[in-house]
């Protein structure tokens, strides 16, 4: 599997890989249309003696993180705190009874979010760890694990590993939602169906790659690159941005839209690019609003929405989009161009 397979970078080839790391991972935990997660120990009475869940993780395991905290409290009303691992650990922070924390990682060693399970141990409350390499630090030391089957990511710059994490957070969202009785097992079932249709709909998003090349060549030369959203929407841009600097180089921020306007705004000039996200419908017209706002400072602005919303065309200069699904899973599809956009900047840069 560490082979390049005909692709250009082990990055572009683990993009490719995505559809089958969603399949398997939803797999791994989805027997004959319902969710069993015996292998990772945890219980339902557990699970519903929860009051309060703690997400820890670094870099896109903690976007993931971000995406989490918005499907386990509305959909399983659950109050989730999330914390970079680096400042969780020096932080002393207060965790109450009849808590979790949730430690997310592609590799498992990662230093910060070793050195977080940890302290978490000592201070008497469970661990789950949502990981991807078997055996690793963070999946030995943990009271719980739930594997992600991404297979081995050799890019630095993770997307596999990202898009299998998800699946396991809404997983494990619809386990906690339908063991708190927050959610109907007709619900549940119906959002286990939608999930299963996410990787045809990435496959499908990857055939459409080349207009996202030919996009992101001709925005090579950019100094600066904002991704603006609100929600969910904001979660996907922190994931966005980082796969552009990262890899590409060039300075990113993720802005969540109505934030903006309180100082940032003043970087925004002639020809900044602006990436808006707008997949969560009843948040559309809120987000939109910031990206008028910012195009009458010049800015040049891609719209990233569902088919349907063929409306973003009147105000923005590209638009991008990608099938429906469930608001809550929307994160799996709308970050595949994103993936694809800090890529192909890279390589039209011809940086290694
Ligand atoms: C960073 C990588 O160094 O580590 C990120 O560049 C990654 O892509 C982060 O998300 C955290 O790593 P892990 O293995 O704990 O998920």
């Amino acid at each position: 599997m560490v082979y390049k397979d005909g692709y250009e970078h082990f990055m572009l080839k683990e993009i490719h890989e995505q559809p089958k790391a969603v399949r398997d991972t939803l797999c791994a935990y989805v027997k004959d249309g319902v969710i069993d997660l015996s292998h990772t120990s945890l219980t339902d009475e557990f699970l519903r003696s929860l009051d309060r869940i703690y997400i820890v993780a670094c870099g896109s395991a903690y976007h993931t993180g971000a995406v989490a905290k918005y499907t386990l409290e509305q959909l399983a009303g659950i109050p989730v705190e999330i914390d970079y691992a680096s400042e969780f650990r020096y932080r002393n922070p207060i965790l109450v009874k009849n808590s979790m924390v949730i430690i997310i990682s592609q590799s498992g060693e990662t230093a910060d979010s070793l050195a977080a399970l940890r302290l978490t141990k000592e201070h008497g409350v469970p661990v789950l760890s949502i990981v991807n390499v078997l055996g690793s630090s963070i999946a030995r030391e943990s009271d719980y694990t739930m594997y992600t089957y991404a297979g081995p990511e050799i890019s630095v710059a993770t997307t596999k590993a990202y898009s299998a994490q998800l699946i396991a957070l809404y997983l494990f969202t619809i386990q906690m939602a339908l063991s708190k009785q927050c959610m109907s097992t007709c619900e549940a079932d119906a959002l286990l169906m939608e999930l299963d249709t996410l990787p045809t709909k990435i496959e499908k998003i990857l055939e459409d790659k080349e207009r996202i090349q030919w996009f992101a060549s001709k925005y090579a030369n950019a100094k600066d690159i904002f991704f603006i959203g609100r929600g969910i929407d904001y979660a996907i841009c922190l994931e966005g941005s980082l796969k552009m600097k990262e890899i590409s180089y060039i300075h990113s921020e993720a802005y969540a839209a109505g934030e903006l306007k309180h100082g940032t705004i003043s970087l925004v000039e002639d020809g900044t690019l602006v990436i808006g996200v707008l997949t969560q419908q009843e948040l559309y017209e809120k987000t939109m609003s910031n990206m008028i706002e910012v195009k009458s400072r010049g800015a040049y602005l891609m719209g990233l929405t569902t088919y349907g919303n063929y409306n973003v065309e009147d105000n923005t200069d590209f638009s991008v989009y990608v099938p429906k699904t469930n608001p809550f899973f929307m994160t799996s599809l709308a970050i595949i161009p994103l993936q694809l956009m800090g890529y192909y900047v890279s390589v039209a840069k011809g940086l290694d």
